[in-house]
């Protein structure tokens, strides 16, 4: 079998996930600059938003890159042709079923990976053409399933004949040889590199994450069935004591509205969502992308 990043056509067998308000078109042009695969995340884009972010990236590298749809954004649809028209190379998908879109991506050479947290949904997906699979286990920043990288990576390898990527709880050499045991065939990262000098987030978040322990990324919403995992603060331990005394998804909502942009773009860290998952605790500085790939693959 062709090795991944044969495939991607990148040095390294990493791609960057797609991260909703921070992975732009000039981050995802630095990630595949520094030999993974860069991805823009549509979250909180407009068509127009994608098109110009997917332009940036082409005018700031040469290399291979990606965009990652959010099935369930408004404007899949548009996103759905943006990326054919603009003919770029990987699409990741997120929170649903891209069957729809299958044949038109096919016809246009994109290599499609979907992003799952269960393995019968791998399956599925499998059947309907998806060239790879993300499994990401619930130690992953932002919006997370229940099992974690250790149980869903060897389980949807075995229920597969296509590339498994591992991801959720990467962030050294030690767990990228973890998740090749497990038969991964290349991993995807995205807590790690919010310490790094390219990610364009405020520099309060950044030292939030360094900060952190393993212990200070929590859930939000698992009661109300879309859990989120981001760090402790004033905003996410008051979201879960509401959950907890029965409040609705309204009332919930108030909270969330607009706090991830807080976080990212005006490094408010208490009630700004601070999304990061449990490898925090072992991210300590800010380092450039190329280094944080390299101690990745040392392994
Ligand atoms: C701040 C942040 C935002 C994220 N936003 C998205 C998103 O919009 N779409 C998506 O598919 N995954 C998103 N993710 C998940 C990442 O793409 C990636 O799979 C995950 O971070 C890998 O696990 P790790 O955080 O343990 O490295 C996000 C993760 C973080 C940390």
């Amino acid at each position: 079998m062709k090795k991944i990043n044969e495939i991607l056509g990148t040095e390294f067998p990493i791609i960057q996930g797609g991260m909703a308000n921070i992975a732009t078109g000039s981050f995802a042009a630095a990630c595949s600059n520094a030999g993974a695969l860069g991805i823009i995340g549509v979250g909180g884009m407009t068509p127009k938003m994608l098109r110009d972010e997917i332009r940036i990236c082409k005018s700031k590298t040469d290399k291979p890159f990606g965009v990652n749809i959010m099935l369930m954004h408004p404007d899949a649809d548009e996103f759905a042709d943006i990326v054919v028209e603009e003919k770029v190379k990987v699409v990741t998908t997120g929170a649903g079923n891209p069957a729809k879109y299958m044949d038109k991506w096919k016809a246009a050479g994109i290599i499609v990976i979907p992003v799952v947290a269960a393995p019968i949904l791998a399956k599925a997906l499998e059947k309907c053409g998806a060239d790879m699979i993300i499994a990401e286990g619930c130690e992953s920043g932002g919006h997370i399933g229940e099992m974690t990288t250790m149980t869903l990576v060897p389980q949807t390898v075995d229920s597969v004949n296509i590339p498994v990527i591992a991801a959720g709880g990467i962030a050294d050499g030690r767990q990228v040889k973890a998740a090749y045991a497990l038969g991964a065939s290349g991993i995807q990262v995205g807590t790690c590199l919010l310490a790094s000098d390219e990610c364009p987030i405020h520099e309060n978040y950044k030292k939030a994450v360094i900060k952190a322990k393993g212990t200070d990324a929590i859930v939000t919403g698992r009661i109300g069935g879309t859990p989120v995992r981001i760090l402790k603060n004033k905003m996410s331990r008051e979201y879960i004591k509401q959950e907890k005394a029965g409040a609705d998804l309204l009332e919930l909502e108030k909270f969330t509205l607009g706090s991830l942009r807080r976080a990212v773009f005006e490094g408010d860290t208490e009630t700004g969502s601070l999304m990061a998952g449990q490898t925090c605790g072992q991210v300590k500085e800010i380092r450039p992308l190329r280094k944080i790939f390299e101690e990745l693959v040392r392994e």
